[in-house]
Parts: structure tokens; C-alpha cells; sequence
């Protein structure tokens, strides 16, 4: 691919995760001018037009639209991320790849393996970098002990330990919303768990079998909002009105990787009192390390190698010496940290990188990486409607 002198971008969706992608672009030249082409910030849909005009303003986008269309058809946009209801990703995408825009698609990929393979097949038909938004990958943290798997004292992970904790769902009265429909395996599964099950291919590489699995819904009805509900939409008004849920809330499972590495997983969206509380624990053969994205710049590490007298588990705090965000931050020292609305700055970084034929860091996870991530969350719900039995990833 070769160098882009400019790229124009857009957000369909400017919902919780959408602003975050809108914020990322503004971020990603900022940080990284030097290295990537003029970024233009052209356009930001939303249905609901007041979300859509607000957005625009508040991030300083040029437009704002209320179809995806309108963005599909633009000639002054090359960049597009698809930041809507799961259920909305194929058309979009489909639509976007088809008039040869370069697509950075939300995480998980669509509701069905088969949705998401059609998917995989239109990207690869269009020749366009076509990404999965698998956010927590590009956290420096995250890949600081993905380093030291790869090349350092840890080696060959043998267990990952995992939760996804978050009470968006906790209260009986939070409103319905699409994260409430769909069938089985659509919703705490794959709104959380497909980053936890993705964090633990990362270090494990791919998932060979799920057994144990539990899908639980605690929750069987929520009230219908009085009006538009963005992300967990607890500030929004309900009717006395109620819906059936269609999905888990919880889900729990345990899993065997191709490397011979086991993994155990947790995930909730009813945890009270846990907004956003992931972490993990990686245990291996030369060492552990651990991450809890409460204090996302830091991780801790243990390097069995050492003496007994100074051996146990460090904090580190992630600096500038990351190539993530080496000569990147404003103040760019360790102490100062990010947080964890700047991965969404990094994983534009890393896209309009790769659209511009820059090849210094890791890629984006690939449509198929997303299609793959199905695969597994299809596995974990067979296992549970087989009241937990082994299951193969096909
Ligand atoms: N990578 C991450 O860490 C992360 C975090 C949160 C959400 N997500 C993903 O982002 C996506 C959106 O989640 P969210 O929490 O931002 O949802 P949201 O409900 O907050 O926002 C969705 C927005 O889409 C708009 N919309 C609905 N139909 C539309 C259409 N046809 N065209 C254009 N806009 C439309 C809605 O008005 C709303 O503003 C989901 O796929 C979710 O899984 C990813």
C-alpha cells in the first residue's frame, strides 16, 4: 500500500463508543504528526440527529449526517469506523467496502458467524484495510507483558485468568437497549467477553476447546426508555412498560488453547458496584504478570528467575519507552499515565498507519480475527446449552 497524502475520516455511531472513535481521530495526529498524513475529520451519522450534530461540534468534524450513506458515498472520505449496534455492522461495512472506504468495525464483529464470514469475504474482495476494534490491544500495558511472553522471562503462558466485570445491568430498572436483544450468547458474552476471550489469545494464542460454559440471565425484564438511551443509558427516563431480556447477563467458562495453556473466564454485566472492571492474570513458565484496568498505564510482574530474597510481584508503570506512545504524549514522562480513552487514540494511530502503508507497529486485528472471536463465543454458547460439555472452536 503505498504513502496517502491525506485521509479523511468518519464515524458512524456517535453513541458511548463512537465518541470515543471521534476523540481518537482528534488524538491520533496530535500525538503522532510527524509520522502519518494530513488527518481531516470530514464527517460524523448518528440516526438520531441531535447526537450527530453534537458530536460534530464538540469533536470539530465538518458534517454531520443521519445516514450511513451519505458517508459511504463521499468522495472526501477514505476512513470510516462503524461504531453502532452490533446487529447494524454487516450492512454498513458491506455497504462502506463496497465504495472502497478503509474500515475500522466495532467489536464483535456481527450477532452470527455467518453474518461476520460474509463480512470477512466482502473485505477481502475490496483490497481495503479492513480492522476489528479489539481496543484493548493496543493498550501499552497489555502489550508490555505480550513482550515479555514474546521475547522476555515469561515464556509459554499456562493459565489465563480472566474477569469482565460491569454493573451496567445491575439495576432491574436500567432501560432496555440493543445489548438486551438477540438470542443467546449476544449478550454479556459478547458485548465484554468477546475482549476478555481475544486478551486471552493474545497471550495464548487460539482457543482450541471451551467446556464448563454457564450463560446465566438474572434480569428478565427491563423498562422501555422514554427517550434515545446511549451506551448503558442510565440517565435516561423509562415507562412503567417492560420488555423481555433476550440475553445472558453472565457468563462463565473455562478453555484449553492450542499451546496447552488453560483459561478461565468470568463475565458480568451485573456485578453492582463495577462499572468497567476488567482484568487478568497470566501465570507462566518463567514468571506471572498481572493487569486490572483500574490502573490502566501500570501492570505487575514476577520473574521466577530471580533470588528468592528480591523475587515477588513489581509494579510497573508504563512510560515513553513504549513504541505505543514513545514521543507521543504531551508530557512524556511515566508518572503522568493515560487512561483508558486513549487506547481509542492508539488503535487510530495503528489504522491510519496501516492506510497509509506505515508498517512500524503491530497491524489491527483483522476482520477475520473478529470472525474468529465468534467462533469461539459460538463454541462457549454449544457448551452451555450442552450443559457445559467440551466443545471444539470449529
Ligand atoms: N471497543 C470498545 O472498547 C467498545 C466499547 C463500547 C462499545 N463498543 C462497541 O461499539 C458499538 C456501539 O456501542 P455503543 O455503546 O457506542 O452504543 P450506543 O447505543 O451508545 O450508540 C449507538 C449509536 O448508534 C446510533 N444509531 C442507531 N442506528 C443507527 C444507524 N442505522 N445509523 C447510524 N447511527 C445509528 C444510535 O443513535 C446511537 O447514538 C457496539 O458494537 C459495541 O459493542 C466497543
Amino acid at each position: 500500500m503505498t504513502t496517502t497524502q491525506s485521509i479523511g475520516v468518519a464515524v458512524i455511531g456517535a453513541g458511548m463508543a463512537g465518541r470515543a472513535h471521534l476523540a481518537g481521530y482528534r488524538a491520533a495526529p496530535t500525538q503522532y504528526g510527524a509520522g502519518l498524513p494530513e488527518v481531516r475529520l470530514v464527517a460524523v451519522a448518528d440516526a438520531h440527529e441531535p447526537f450527530a450534530r453534537d458530536a460534530a461540534r464538540r469533536y470539530g468534524y465538518q458534517r454531520a449526517e443521519t445516514d450511513w450513506r451519505a458517508i459511504a458515498e463521499a468522495p472526501d472520505i477514505d476512513a470510516v469506523s462503524v461504531v453502532v449496534a452490533n446487529h447494524l455492522h454487516r450492512e454498513i461495512v458491506e455497504g462502506l467496502l463496497a465504495t472502497g472506504k478503509h474500515v475500522l468495525c466495532e467489536k464483535p464483529l456481527a450477532p452470527t458467524v455467518a453474518d461476520a464470514q460474509a463480512m470477512v469475504e466482502a473485505a477481502e474482495q475490496s483490497g481495503r484495510v479492513a480492522a476489528t476494534g479489539f481496543t484493548l490491544r493496543r493498550s501499552p500495558a497489555i502489550n508490555a507483558i505480550r513482550q515479555q511472553v514474546a521475547e522476555g522471562p515469561l515464556g509459554r503462558v499456562q493459565h489465563f485468568n480472566g474477569h469482565y466485570w460491569c454493573d451496567y445491568g445491575h439495576h432491574p430498572d436500567a432501560p432496555m437497549s440493543w445489548r438486551y436483544r438477540g438470542g443467546t450468547g449476544t449478550g454479556a458474552l459478547s458485548d465484554i467477553g468477546s475482549h476478555l476471550v481475544d486478551l486471552g489469545e493474545f497471550f495464548c494464542g487460539p482457543v482450541r476447546s471451551v467446556r464448563g460454559a454457564v450463560l446465566s440471565t438474572q434480569v428478565p425484564d427491563r423498562p422501555v426508555p422514554l427517550g434515545t438511551a446511549v451506551g448503558h443509558s442510565a440517565d435516561v427516563q423509562v415507562s412503567a412498560e417492560r420488555e423481555p431480556v433476550e440475553n445472558e447477563d453472565i457468563a462463565t467458562f473455562t478453555a484449553t488453547f492450542d499451546s496447552g495453556a488453560v483459561g478461565t473466564f468470568s463475565v458480568s454485566r451485573v456485578a453492582c458496584g463495577l462499572a468497567n472492571s476488567l482484568g487478568f492474570e497470566v501465570f507462566a513458565e518463567g514468571g506471572a504478570a498481572t493487569f486490572d484496568m483500574a490502573r490502566p498505564a501500570e501492570f505487575t510482574f514476577a520473574d521466577s528467575s530471580l533470588p528468592a530474597a528480591t523475587s515477588g510481584y513489581r509494579s510497573v508503570v508504563v512510560g515513553p519507552q513504549h513504541p505505543y506512545i514513545a514521543s507521543g504524549l504531551p508530557m512524556d514522562f511515566p508518572s503522568v499515565g493515560h487512561g483508558q480513552n486513549d487506547f481509542f487514540a492508539w488503535q487510530a494511530r495503528a489504522f491510519l498507519e496501516q492506510i497509509a502503508g506505515l508498517n512500524h507497529l503491530p497491524h489491527c486485528p483483522t476482520l477475520a480475527d473478529g470472525l474468529h472471536n465468534l467462533r469461539v463465543l459460538d463454541a462457549i454458547v454449544s457448551s452451555a446449552t450442552a450443559d457445559g460439555k467440551s466443545v471444539a472452536v470449529q
